[in-house]
């Protein structure tokens, strides 16, 4: 079974082509362009400007991902004047996106694959909606079906690929009663997984999500964004020289017998203590880096740890940008088998753990093979910026 998979949630815009056969994986296409370049002066994301590079690059990342697919066939193929009405109606909002989507499809020939997925939320509204009336538009013209996919859910379950040669994967099976530990940019959440597609929120964060406190942070150092990669890099150069850190920051909630998080109080923690030094050393600034890192990593590694043991967790899923960091995987690993050598733990691979979309075709794939794909009308696929992981349960 092929899919193609659009995600333009945030400030990637991916397409993906993969190919599945029962538990094997190949990544036939992937084509990925990053924003970092137009959001670094900004210091985040700015939705505007994302929906208008999202709806710039798409068609080109589309003809690219199918290319390396070996699915780029040049050929005439017209399409009615009817479809082109609908085209464009459901691109109303997108500028020239409808014409460039006309040009395309009218250019090539149709793809041979069985579902195209498209990422639904959560996200910037307006950048979801690129993908998603791109991805409607190519589902009227090629008549394929269309799958609207949870980003949270592609993080979990893109976790379960494990590289067998290059391109190519084997897909883990779920071990219920498994847990998630879902970190990036916009999430810090700790999800129960029942079953495939059944989840629980048990705990979330309350304010500022722990990438977006990399984020700031690195701000503050006058670090580039994203901030978590260049925090982590100062926070490791830190630890391979010193062992003692004279700046210790705060761990908010670790001992407040729940799941959820707060970052806002270390982000202002850290904030306070740059404002009263006149300037920062170099070492300083990598003395500052690690002793945020250590204090976000230690207090999401303690609530999971609390949370493998009180629900007699057999799989531990991280997921999400913040995954990537190479300081929480090595410190959860250690923790887990140490006192739970028993659970398996899973992080993604590491291209795979920030925004990319080979992780909605993974997880529109996991839907197709549990036979749990609805037919849907087009209409009712919308961007929900807000979308949780315990709204798409599959219907049984
Ligand atoms: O999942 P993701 O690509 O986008 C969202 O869905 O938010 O996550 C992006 C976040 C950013 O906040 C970024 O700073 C953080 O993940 N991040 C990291 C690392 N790589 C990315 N944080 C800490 N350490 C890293 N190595
Ligand atoms: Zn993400």
């Amino acid at each position: 079974m092929k899919i193609l998979s659009i995600e333009t949630s945030c400030d990637e815009t991916g397409v993906s082509i993969i190919e599945g056969m029962e538990h094997n994986i190949t990544v036939c296409g992937n084509a990925l362009a990053s924003q970092v370049d137009i959001h670094e002066k900004y210091g985040g994301v700015f939705p505007a400007l994302a929906k208008r590079a999202h709806g710039e690059k798409i068609i080109t990342l589309l003809a690219e991902a199918l290319d390396q697919a070996g699915m780029l066939h040049v050929e005439t193929s017209p399409i009615s004047d009817d479809l082109k009405k609908e085209i464009f109606e459901c691109c109303k909002h997108e500028g020239i996106l409808a014409q460039k989507i006309i040009e395309f499809v009218e250019t090539h020939g149709v793809p041979t694959v069985e579902y195209i997925a498209v990422t639904s939320g959560p996200g910037l509204e307006p950048a979801l909606w690129v993908g998603i009336n791109t991805a409607k538009a190519l589902s009227i013209a090629w008549n394929i079906a269309l799958i609207p996919i949870n980003h949270m859910e592609g993080h979990v379950l893109v976790s379960l690929m494990q590289e067998v040669a290059e391109k190519k994967y084997s897909l883990l099976s779920l071990t219920p009663p498994a847990l998630a530990l879902l970190v990036s940019g916009g999430h810090t959440e700790l999800v129960l997984i029942h079953d495939y597609a059944r989840y629980e929120k048990i705990g979330h964060t309350r304010d500022d999500a722990v990438g977006e406190a990399f984020d700031k942070v690195a701000r503050m150092l006058g670090l580039p964004y994203p901030g978590g990669p260049a925090i982590s890099n100062l926070a490791a150069q830190f630890r391979k020289t010193k062992h003692e850190n004279q700046y210790i920051f705060p761990r908010p909630m670790m001992h407040s017998g729940d799941y959820d998080f707060s970052y806002s109080g270390i982000k202002t923690a850290v904030l306070y203590k740059i404002k009263e030094m006149p300037e920062i050393s170099q070492d300083q600034k990598m003395a500052i880096a690690a002793a945020f890192e250590d204090a976000a990593i230690e207090v999401l590694v303690a609530k999971t740890l609390r949370a493998i043991s009180h629900y007699h967790i057999a799989m531990l899923i991280v997921g999400g940008g913040v995954a990537g960091n190479t300081y929480l995987r090595a410190q959860l690993i250690h923790a887990v088998q140490n006192q739970f050598p028993q659970v398996t733990v899973l992080f993604p691979q590491r291209w795979l753990a920030t925004d990319n979309s080979v992780m909605i075709a993974i997880a529109a794939y996991t839907r197709a093979i549990k036979g749990a794909i609805e037919s849907q009308p087009l209409e009712s696929i919308k961007a929900d910026g807000n979308l949780s992981i315990t709204d798409g349960g599959y219907r049984k």
